[in-house]
């Protein structure tokens, strides 16, 4: 088959991280028997600095016919002082919101390896696979009224409303057990349906859908018994299904399960497009742009580069391949190579390529 890749490195270490990508997607575009074509776009500051805009319309235009957005970062103390509307993170915010995309995940993977540099015991988190799929455009960041009024007595009033529909809940409920069926089959929903009415409904509308999924296992866990829960032993769980602001929370827990920020990819998915049937998408790691490392060949390629699995597997469904991938990283961290971020103190650190062109060999 043949895929087309929009890549957006931005700012900072998006760039350094986002080149070790480019070695892989060539790789897999003559060895595996698939097409990729790419398109390269500045995003963030440095858009800015280009034209004037944290993301062009062409860009834009590209990621909305593209079967994949992959994204490095944006951002820097460059561009404090720019414009509001034009501050790098504009043009994140523009592909969220023009791509749909409603569905974050965020897995939390303990490699053997690295099982020491854990916030947990060894014991709890090595061999750890779970999958927080956070609702991303709902929820209590985006519902209105939200403001700040003062009140007769002098007094100000702070509102934030967390607002929630049927069919929000129902679409990433459906997007949490199709994964788990290619999963481990369980599915935990974390609400809080014993304070907040969005709760009842969330509760509700999972049990319904989960009648189209009779092979994968439903619990329903309150979600601060589920932050307790990622700590105290979080392998009970494979997929954690949840809203905006508890899926932040969980995820940044299960996020110190695994070690360094540099390790973490993530995926955010959206609606179908209806002329070519294709889920829009969209694959970054979660760190920002380091600027206390940039260009310095520091950064660790491999939340970047386990963004590009994510994409090989949701958005291509090369399966195979991107468990090819996912191994290979694993089998380079087994063999003790190391970037400085995940490094013992004072130990030899490889370089961004290094550990790239090391995935590659392997
Ligand atoms: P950050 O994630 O950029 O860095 C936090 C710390 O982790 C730094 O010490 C950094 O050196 C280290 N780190 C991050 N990624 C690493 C990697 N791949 N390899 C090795 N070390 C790594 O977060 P910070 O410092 O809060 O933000 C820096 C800039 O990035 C800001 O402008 C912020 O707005 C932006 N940002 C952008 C995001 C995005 O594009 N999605 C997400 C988070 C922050
Ligand atoms: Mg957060």
């Amino acid at each position: 088959a043949s895929f087309n890749l929009l890549l957006l490195p931005g700012d900072g270490i998006g760039p350094e991280v986002m080149s070790e990508v480019e070695k892989l997607v060539r790789w897999f575009d003559k060895e595996s028997g698939n097409r990729f074509e790419t398109e390269r776009h500045l995003v963030g500051g440095s858009a800015y600095d280009a034209h004037g805009v944290a993301i062009t319309d062409e860009a834009m235009g590209l990621a909305m016919a593209s079967d994949a957005v992959l994204f490095g970062a944006v951002g820097g103390p460059k561009w404090d002082k720019v414009p509001y509307d034009c501050r790098p993170e504009a043009g994140l915010l523009r592909l969220r919101k023009d791509l749909e995309l409603f569905a974050n995940l965020r897995p939390a993977i303990c490699y053997p390896a690295l099982a020491d540099a854990s916030s947990l015991k060894r014991e709890l988190v090595e061999g750890l696979d779970i999958l927080i799929v956070r609702e991303l455009t709902g929820g209590v960041y985006f519902g209105e009224p939200k403001e700040i009024v003062t009140l007769e007595n002098g007094e100000k009033r702070a509102v934030d409303t967390q607002l929630y529909t049927t069919h929000e809940i129902d679409r990433i409920a459906r997007i949490a057990f199709d994964l788990a069926g290619k999963r481990r089959n369980k599915v935990a929903s974390a609400e809080k349906r014993n304070v907040m009415k969005s709760g009842v409904l969330w509760n509700e509308v999972v049990t319904r859908v989960h009648g189209d999924y009779p092979g994968v296992a439903l619990e329903h866990v309150l979600a601060d018994n589920c932050a307790m829960q990622l700590v105290r032993n979080p392998k009970q769980y494979d997929v954690i299904v949840t809203d905006n602001l508890f899926g932040d929370i969980l995820s940044d827990v299960a996020a110190m399960l695994t070690g360094s920020l540099g390790m973490l990819p993530s995926a955010a998915l959206g609606a179908v497009d209806p002329a070519t049937g294709k889920r829009r998408a969209m694959y970054e790691p979660v760190h920002g742009s380091a600027p206390d490392i940039a260009g310095q060949s520091l950064a660790n390629p491999i939340a970047m580069i386990g963004s590009f699995a994510m994409a090989l597997r949701y958005s291509c469904n090369l399966v195979a391949e991107a468990d090819l991938l996912e191994k290979a990283v694993a089998n380079v961290l087994g063999s003790g190579l190391r970037t400085r971020d995940i490094a013992a103190r004072g130990a030899n650190a490889a370089s961004t390529g290094e550990m790239g062109d090391a995935i590659l060999t392997e």
